[in-house]
């Protein structure tokens, strides 16, 4: 699949993996409601896509994106944010049931950071700069910046990056938790593309258990993810890549995952 629109690329680079580009390089990809949108419905459409197992997601050489549009916010008050469908657009991104990687070069600020915390994992280009700059604007985050960026980095850099608006630069996001892995920005494109290639080639239901229990770890306490994980992993036992995938070690050879 290829497909062009204004704001939103989509390709396919390799088998089973979408890459999707933000492209809104005049406003630094300004996460505006109608590139949301564009981003929750195509990852809707990708969730039922049964050739793709994994999806990356970019920006520009120099920006990721520069955060939520504030010529968009400029003239919105208290009711209009209030009844802003945002959190909305936000939830069902979170909630696509694939992987899916950022690969992030330069500034992911405010939204563009949040768009980061919502990913499963993240490529940092070493000239990345991931920052929650909202307090600079008299603003504060508002998709996730303080819920998520405290569980991914902990207390004290989620603190100084909301509350002085400083930014992590690519090492220190890896060093943080932030990034799973630092690479040079000309590669980190390629490299989140050969991890979401490794992930399509897993069994595909086994993937998305796992993500699901592991996902789970951020929004309950341990013992109710405990119990979540265990109803996962016990869904697993009644699929045939399990069996396939258990027999083909014993047996020595490779297993053929059908997805069933
Ligand atoms: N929304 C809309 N337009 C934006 C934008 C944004 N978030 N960020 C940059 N732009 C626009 C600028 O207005 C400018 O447009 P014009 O050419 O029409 O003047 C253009 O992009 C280029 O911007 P700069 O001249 O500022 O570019 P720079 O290279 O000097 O600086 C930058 C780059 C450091 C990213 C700087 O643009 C910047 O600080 N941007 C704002 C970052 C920010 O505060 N993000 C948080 C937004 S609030 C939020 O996201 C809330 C939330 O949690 C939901």
């Amino acid at each position: 699949m290829t497909e062009v629109n204004e704001t939103l690329l989509v390709t396919t680079p390799t088998t089973g993996v979408c890459l999707l580009t933000l492209n809104r390089p005049k406003a630094l990809n300004a996460l505006s409601s109608p590139v949301l949108n564009q981003l929750a419905d195509c990852l809707d459409t990708l969730a039922g896509d049964e050739s793709v197992h994994a999806v990356v997601i970019t920006g520009g050489p120099r920006v990721f994106a520069a955060g939520a549009d504030l010529k968009e916010m400029a003239s919105m008050d208290a009711v209009d944010l209030l009844n802003d469908p945002r959190p909305t657009l936000w939830e069902r991104i979170y909630r696509f049931p694939k992987p899916l990687i950022a690969a992030v070069n330069g500034f992911a600020l405010g939204a563009g950071c949040e768009l980061a915390l919502v990913s499963d994992i993240v490529i940092a280009g070493t000239n990345a700069r991931f920052g929650q700059p909202e307090v600079n604007l008299g603003l504060m985050p508002g998709a996730g910046g303080t819920q998520r960026l405290i569980r991914a980095v902990g207390k004290s850099v989620a603190m100084k990056m909301v509350l002085a608006g400083e930014f992590l630069d690519g090492r220190q996001a890896v060093e943080a938790g932030l990034a799973a892995e630092l690479s040079q920005p000309e590669l980190t494109i390629e490299r989140a593309i050969s991890l979401a290639a490794r992930i399509a080639r897993q069994p595909a239901l086994a993937v998305r258990q796992a993500k699901e229990a592991l996902l789970h770890a951020f929004e309950s306490h341990l013992a109710d993810g405990m119990k979540f994980e265990r109803k996962a992993f016990c869904v697993l036992g009644a699929s045939e890549d399990r069996n396939e995938g258990i027999a083909a070690f014993l047996e020595k050879r490779k297993p053929v995952f059908k997805g069933k």
